[in-house]
């Protein structure tokens, strides 16, 4: 197995507007190993939700692909590129992005349901149950997320994206809906799980504190990597 955990090659998204083709991403060429803890910055427009999405391939490229773990994510069909998203990759999204009509118990459960991806042999209802009390959430199983506040949904989302202990994170500001101090203690905990599991994390932040506590810095600047 390649020990990196993402490689991405002379990337490229581009799409067509009113105006004609406009370039969202530039030629992108990203190594990542596995362990790593790597930031991607930049302004808001220069591409890093784009990029994030296609590293996890939810998008596909305009040219250019991605490894993920050795395995090609763009040279197979979409069912077989969920199945290998499913089994490495957890992710973190800015607007939590949990179900409305499911119990925080249910929705960490979701993933290993839809993958068939249980964590070692663990029952998956106890590995669910486990990881809400290691975030905070042991007493709030049956919770709907609606009456939950946004530090408590980002803990379920959390949960849910460790829970098949993928060897992958992918984190899209994950505090951008969360005031300072919420915030810090769902980065803190972000943080702790990935260094637990010693799994690999990319996270997309605007704010230049956070990235300062991960190995290394991407920038993006109008889709191109800055030098
Ligand atoms: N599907 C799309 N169609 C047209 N423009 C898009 C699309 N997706 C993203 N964009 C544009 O591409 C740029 C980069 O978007 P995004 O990756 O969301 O940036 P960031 O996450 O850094 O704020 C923005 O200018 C955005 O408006
Ligand atoms: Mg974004």
């Amino acid at each position: 197995m390649s020990p990196l955990a993402i490689e991405a090659t002379a990337l490229t998204k581009i799409v067509q507007d009113a105006t004609g083709s406009l370039t969202i991403l530039d030629d992108i060429n990203v190594s990542i190993a596995a362990g790593e803890t790597v930031a991607i910055v930049g302004a808001s427009g220069s591409g890093k939700s784009t990029l994030l999405g296609l590293l996890a391939g939810l998008d596909t490229p305009t040219t250019g692909n991605v490894k993920l773990f050795g395995e090609d994510l763009f040279s197979r069909d979409e069912d077989a590129r969920a199945a290998l998203r499913a089994a490495k990759v957890g992710f973190v999204f800015q607007s939590f992005q949990l179900l409305p009509h499911l119990t925080a118990l249910e929705n960490v459960l979701l993933p290993m349901e839809l993958s068939g991806v249980a964590p070692d042999g663990q029952d998956p209802t106890a590995a669910a149950r486990a990881l809400l009390a290691r975030v905070g959430l042991g007493e709030r199983l049956s919770h709907y997320p609606k009456y939950l506040s946004g530090g408590e949904q980002q803990r379920v989302a959390l949960a849910r994206a460790f829970v098949g202990h993928p060897p992958l994170l992918l984190a899209d500001e994950p505090t951008g809906s969360l005031d300072a101090r919420t915030g810090e203690a769902v980065i803190d905990l972000m943080f702790e799980l990935n260094r637990e599991r010693g799994s690999t994390l990319v996270l997309v932040t605007h704010d230049l504190e956070i990235a300062a506590r991960c190995g290394r810095r991407i920038e993006l600047h109008a889709g191109r990597i800055q030098p």
